[in-house]
């Protein structure tokens, strides 16, 4: 089966390289002629892990195409993705403008029967207005639309795609179910679920689901609050929620509030989308409100640990990024903390693995930039965590510790087990636990 993917970013790439991993015979579109060089050339442009490789492999096999042409990717494919940006407008309403834009391409070209797919996340309703696009724009097309959102997360997009909990496919008409269904049979046929739904629900899923999470993010961060007022400690607070099968353990770490393209974008839209039909999405709006003024906090927490001032300190900054294993910093709590500790009159040095180039334009230019986490500590009056990359846990804290200023750790991301810093010698902040402070420090303040 031929399968054309419009859109090369984050969820286009990743679907389109592991639709030809599973066999089919992909070509990947895109309009911006750079992207798709670059791609030909085996270059990738997002920071994934494993999809250097994957596409390695694939383009070998012929099985793995990519393209500005769209006309002709869509004219030789059975099933087309759409698989645009659907970016927040001001209001928070996903900006449909490029999955409109791409349904009037796909319409141009279709000939033969045609399923065309929107993978995008996009609100309830927007597969049926692309099924009008496309009948206004090509009257005797023969297609039929399908909503199949996805539930990859950056950093392990591959591992989702390729083990999915399940595979949700909207569809309402019986050709195109089958096609879909024969489509994703190599995942099905090891046993991996796939839900059929109506459209509508489809859509819906991929916002209950994304907005549920945040939820969750949202309730253990507040918990985490609660438990510093009263002398808990949150982690084991998760953990004995966790254990409850009805809640379990996944999604319960408690951090500086939850950011990426999805979680923000998602939950804003369904409120939106509530809005528009007259009703308040209370539960949602607390969310998005609670996350947003949480990352506003989060400096606050780095002027304590500094003993209430900045002013002439130099901070480091440790991880960029929204998350681990990701280049992607689109609303990052990165983005709200440092213009704050600069605004607080801290010096900053930066370091992640892999967001500093993306960083960069979004930070204010007097921000350093370091080639490694030990080199930003260096002469530093306190680090920050603020990503939870690996390589900051393996580092060796007791020696690194000495070249800083001042010993003093705020870890939003509760990479370490508070007595075992504190016992190296750092004063250490964390969230919902209490700060554990280094011997010497510990006599001194209660001096
Ligand atoms: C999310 C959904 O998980 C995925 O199913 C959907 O397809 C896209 O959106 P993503 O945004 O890539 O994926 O990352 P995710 O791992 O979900 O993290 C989202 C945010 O929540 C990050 O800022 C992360 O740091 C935060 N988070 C996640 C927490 O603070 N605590 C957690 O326990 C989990």
């Amino acid at each position: 089966m031929n399968v054309t993917m419009i859109g090369t970013g984050y969820v286009g790439l990743v679907s389109g390289v592991c639709f030809a991993e599973l066999g089919w015979n992909v070509t990947c579109v895109d309009k911006l002629t750079s992207k798709i060089e670059a791609l030909q050339r085996g270059e990738v442009p997002i920071y994934e892990p494993g999809l250097a490789a994957l596409i390695e492999s694939n383009r070998n096999t012929e099985r793995l195409h990519f393209t500005t042409d769209m006309q002709r990717a869509v004219r030789s494919a059975n099933v087309v993705f759409i698989a645009v940006g659907t970016p927040p407008d001001a209001t928070g309403k996903a900006d449909l403008q490029y999955v409109y834009a791409a349904a009037e391409g796909i319409a141009h070209a279709l000939e033969d029967f045609t399923v065309v797919v929107t993978k995008s996340t996009v609100p309830v309703g927007t597969n049926h207005e692309v099924a009008r696009i496309l009948k206004r724009t090509n009257p005797n097309a023969r297609f039929a639309v399908v909503s199949n959102p996805e539930f990859l997360r950056e950093g392990t997009a591959i591992e989702d795609f390729m083990n999915p909990d399940r595979i949700v496919v909207g569809v309402e008409d019986e050709e195109a179910g089958t096609i879909i269904e024969k489509l994703y049979r190599p995942l099905t046929n090891r046993g991996f679920p796939l839900l059929r739904t109506d459209i509508n629900t489809a859509e819906m899923i991929k916002y209950a689901a994304n907005s549920f999470l945040a939820n969750k993010i949202a309730f253990i961060n507040e918990v985490a609050d609660l438990c510093e007022k009263v002398g808990a400690n949150v982690e084991l607070v998760a953990k004995g929620m966790g254990m409850d099968e009805r809640i379990g353990t996944r999604f319960l770490r408690p951090g500086p509030g939850f950011g990426g393209s999805c979680f923000p974008k998602d939950a804003a839209a369904l409120a939106q989308l509530a809005d528009s039909v007259g009703m308040d999405l209370r539960i949602v709006k607390t969310v998005i409100d609670y996350n947003l003024d949480r990352r506003a906090r989060m400096a606050e927490r780095v002027i304590h640990a500094c003993g209430g001032s900045v002013a002439g300190k130099t901070i480091a900054i440790l991880g960029l990024t929204f998350k681990a294993n990701t280049d992607d910093m689109r609303e990052s709590p990165s983005l709200s903390i440092i213009p704050q500790l600069l605004k607080a009159g801290a010096a900053i040095r930066a370091y992640d693995p892999e967001g500093m180039d993306n960083a960069r334009p979004l930070l204010d230019s007097s921000v350093t930039y370091h080639t490694s986490a030990a080199e930003a500590l260096t002469g530093t009056d306190a680090a920050t965590i603020v990503t939870e990359w690996a390589e900051f846990k393996q580092m060796n804290w007791a020696a690194k510790k000495d070249t800083m200023r001042a010993p003093i750790l705020v870890d939003l991301r509760n990479m370490f087990v508070p007595a075992d810093m504190a016992a190296l010698g750092m004063d250490y902040y964390s969230i919902g636990r209490a700060p554990a402070l280094a011997k010497a420090h510990k006599l001194a303040k209660t001096a």
